[in-house]
Order: C-alpha cells, then structure tokens, then sequence
C-alpha cells in the first residue's frame, strides 16, 4: 500500500494469484459473519447484476467511477474492464478485511481502494485529485444502515456527481429507489431476478444545469 493508503500501482484489473487462491467467497462470507447489518448480504452479486447494472454507464465520458461497498471486488474487474485508459476506480470500504483483499488481488494502476465510508465521498474524490465523480455505484445496504446514513449518503452522492452524472444501486428493498427518486431529476429501474436475493436496479441521473440566458 502507498502512503497515501491507496492501492500500488499495477498493470490491469485481473485479479492476481492470491485472490484466485483464498477465494472471495471465503472472505466475503467471513465479513458478513462479523457485520451482518453492514455487509447485508451472504453472497456477492451474480454475473446477471453486473452486466446489467453496467450497460446503461456511459463508459466514454467516465474518468473517474467511484463504487461503494465493493466487499471481495465482484463488480471492480468488470468496470475496470469498460473504463477508460485515463479513467480511474475508486473503491470506499468500511471493512478494512475487504480492503486489504482488495488491495492485494487487483493490480491496475487506475484501481483505488480506500478504507472509509461513502458519507465522506467528497473528501476521497478530492484526494485522488477530482472535484466531480462521472458515476457511483453503491452496493451498500441502505435498508439495514444506522438511522440516517442512507439519506446523508445519498445527499453527498448527488453534491459529488457532476451534471450529467449518474448513481446506481442494487438492492432486494426499495428504500435504494426512493432515495434515488428524492434526489435525482431522471430515474430509471429494472429487476434482476437471477440473483440471491433478486434486486431490484435503479439508475439516477443528476440534472445537467440549464444554459444561462445571455
Ligand atoms: C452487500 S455488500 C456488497 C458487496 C459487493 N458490492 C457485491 O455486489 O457483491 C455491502 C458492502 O458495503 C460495505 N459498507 C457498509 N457501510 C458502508 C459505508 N458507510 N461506506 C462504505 N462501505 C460500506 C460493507 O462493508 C460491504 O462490503
């Protein structure tokens, strides 16, 4: 880990030999083991939710994608795979035994990941050298988060993203979706039912400003 305590620089998003090895399943299910409440889930998203969450990013104009709770990294290869050349991962975490994981199976320079919570989005961004996130995709489980957490999480993801930006979640209950309702101009859903628990998907776009009148 570099001093700034985000990951070393590597190559590309594979994962190396000691993620294929202890297995994230493993690591996963021993971090839902210690914090139910905050990991929400036994196991880590399935291939369907992926893909279907990631088609509607607008890959071109994305440089920096900020995820949270990424837990083992089901989704980080697959958006490192999409982003740009120049773009950049930032991955925040509460767990510092996902964040180690992380940081010691993904090896792409543009690949960040950070032990702290999504409430402090602004602070990480600004970190890494951004103003503005182009997307957030939250895997956190915002039906079980303390009383409050959810709706602070949300207000500082709409103030991080830029016009234009979007916010995706994935989530068995709806409270994801309102939130998401509440706070962005454009929203749209999807279910995934091929996934344990199914989800319910919901993209959020924030309003790009209208043009000043000359
Ligand atoms: C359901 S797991 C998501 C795992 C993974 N994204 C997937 O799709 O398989 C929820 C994750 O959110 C993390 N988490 C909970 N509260 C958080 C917060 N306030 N900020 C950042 N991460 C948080 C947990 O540690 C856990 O890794």
């Amino acid at each position: 880990m570099s001093s700034s305590g985000y990951a070393r620089p590597g190559s590309n998003g594979r994962r190396n030999k000691a993620g294929r090895f202890l297995g994230p399943i493993i690591v996963f299910f021993r971090g839902f083991l210690e914090h139910p409440r905050m990991v929400g889930s036994v196991i880590p998203s399935s291939h369907i939710t992926i893909e279907a969450m990631l088609e509607r990013v607008d890959w071109q104009n994305c440089r920096l994608f900020v995820e949270y709770g990424p837990g083992v990294g089901t989704f980080c290869p697959h958006i490192l795979d999409r982003l740009p050349a120049d773009g950049k991962l930032l991955a925040i975490d509460t767990n510092p035994r996902f964040i180690d994981y992380l940081r010691s199976t993904i090896d792409d320079e543009r690949f960040h990941a950070v032990l702290g919570s999504a409430a402090d989005v602004q602070e990480h961004v600004e970190r890494l050298g951004f103003d503005r996130a182009d997307c957030v995709l939250s895997g956190l489980p915002i039906s079980t988060l303390p009383d409050g957490e959810a709706e602070k999480i949300v207000a500082a993801t709409h103030e991080v993203l830029r016009e234009g930006g979007s916010f995706l979640t994935y989530q068995l209950r709806p409270a994801a979706r309102t939130l998401t309702r509440q706070n962005f101009a454009h929203v749209e859903t999807d279910f995934v039912l091929r996934n344990i628990p199914p989800y319910l998907l919901t993209w959020g776009w924030k309003k790009a400003k209208p043009a000043v009148a000359g």
